[in-house]
């Protein structure tokens, strides 16, 4: 049975929570393989909705077992919020497992999270104020604890009074940002979130990955964020502090590349954004705003307006020659129900040449304007709709071209937010 992947393939909020929670009924085990609480899943059961920032979204499911994985960056106080709300909503979270190999997130990084963002002023890269770059800068500088630190008490004392010191020293000085940080209070409050979780803490994801697939199980391989906010690979500096593509999962979850079976990239049929960065298709009239209203376009994490554009198909070209998608799950076609026309980004006009290949020179891409194709809009309402083939004719085109130029074949159209709006192809 296979290893799967599912992946943002845009700028994130794609609707990963609901496609992930679609698939989960299905799997055995889904594991979340980057990012941290800037995340935001929605998943809509009944009338009840639930919106997830850690914990895998598969944690609905009594028997599917759910895994943070070591690429993850947890902030222990959000997991036990999570755990503690999941079960007053009557969802049993006793089936999450969280790896000693991830790094946790401290008040300090919050905070340099916050400092940073205010002093870079105009040039503010509009953080979700998590405390996840800080706590991946400390994980590559070597500097980092991590969840199975907190079981072995002289380290995690030695790690945290080195933190506090520099990051005093940081905030204070470098950022003008006047705090103070107690070693005593951080230390208590850490050793009481440890006894919490520790029944849950693993020593490591990618082995109990690799035995549930030896054993012919199905595993999901959960990404957060998206593909263009990659920090290697997407809109950088106005990224996030991890690696959201395919590759990631690897990494965060401990296992080789061959393991993986299949790759599934969540694609919004429209396109969004939120915070700071070049974004070629952006809509700045009242079509944007019908998208953001329609689409319930506002940050599940920090309620922020995301900004809202056409489809681009520059993106996901890119998107699938990063990530190696085998299939696409196409979400929110419905929010386009009542257009008279939908613009597809086809290429980029940078000065008098037509590029079709995502620039990474922020400079170059900043002046890109879209070269648009115009497909007639279908004014149906499509939300009721069980297959492909009910669909009407310009939504059943539009999706064939987007699937024509992304290079991959659609599986799932998602028709609203509720579980059973679905069409699987
Ligand atoms: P950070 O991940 O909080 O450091 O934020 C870096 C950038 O990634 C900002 O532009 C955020 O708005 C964006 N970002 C982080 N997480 C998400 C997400 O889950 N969905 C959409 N954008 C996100």
């Amino acid at each position: 049975m296979p290893v799967t992947v599912i992946v943002g393939s845009q700028w994130g909020d794609e609707g990963k929570g609901k496609i992930t929670d679609l698939l989960s009924k299905d799997m055995d085990m889904v594991v979340r393989y980057q990012g941290g609480n800037n995340a935001g899943h929605t998943v809509v059961i009944g009338d009840k909705t639930f919106k997830l920032h850690l914990i895998p979204s598969g944690i609905f499911y009594p028997n599917v077992r759910c895994v943070i994985g070591n690429g993850v960056v947890v902030d222990p106080a959000v997991l036990i919020e999570e755990m503690e709300k999941l079960r007053v909503q009557g969802v049993d979270p006793s089936n999450l497992s969280i790896s000693s190999r991830a790094h946790l997130i401290f008040p300090y990084h919050r905070l340099i999270d916050q400092a940073q963002e205010k002093k870079r002023e105009a040039g503010r890269i509009g953080t979700t104020s998590r405390g996840i770059g800080p706590c991946y800068v400390d994980k590559i500088n070597r500097r980092g604890i991590r969840v199975g630190d907190l079981y072995n008490l002289d380290t995690l004392k030695e790690k945290l009074l080195w933190n506090i010191q520099e990051k005093s020293f940081q905030l204070n000085n470098f950022y003008e940002f006047p705090v103070e940080l107690n070693f005593d209070a951080i230390l208590d409050e850490y050793l009481g979130y440890a006894r919490f979780i520790k029944k849950h803490v693993i020593d490591d994801s990618g082995s109990l990955v690799k035995k549930a697939a030896s054993e012919g199980k199905s595993v999901l391989l959960e990404g957060a964020q998206g593909t263009m906010l990659d920090v290697d690979h997407g809109t950088y500096p106005f990224v996030t502090s991890s690696n959201p593509v395919s590759g990631g999962a690897c990494i965060g979850v401990g296992v080789g590349p061959t393991l993986i079976n299949s790759v599934i990239g969540v694609v919004k049929a429209y396109l969004t954004r939120v915070g700071s960065g070049p974004f070629v298709t952006e809509i700045n009239s009242e079509v944007g705003d019908f998208l953001r209203e329609k689409g319930g376009e506002y940050g599940a994490t920090t309620g922020r307006p995301r900004r809202c554009g056409w489809y681009d198909a520059v993106v996901m070209k890119y998107s699938n020659q990063l990530n190696g998608f085998t299939s696409l799950a196409i979400t929110k076609l419905d929010v386009l129900d009542e257009l008279p026309g939908i613009k597809i980004c086809t290429a980029y006009k940078y000065g008098n040449q037509q590029i079709d290949h995502f620039p990474s020179d922020l400079k170059v891409l900043e002046q890109c304007e879209p070269v648009y194709e115009e497909m007639p809009g279908w004014k149906q309402d499509t939300t009721q709709v069980k297959t492909f083939d009910e669909l009407p004719l310009n939504a059943k085109k539009y999706i064939q071209r987007l699937s024509q130029l992304s290079g991959a074949p659609v599986n799932l159209i998602s028709i609203g937010a509720e579980r059973g709006k679905i069409i699987k192809l």
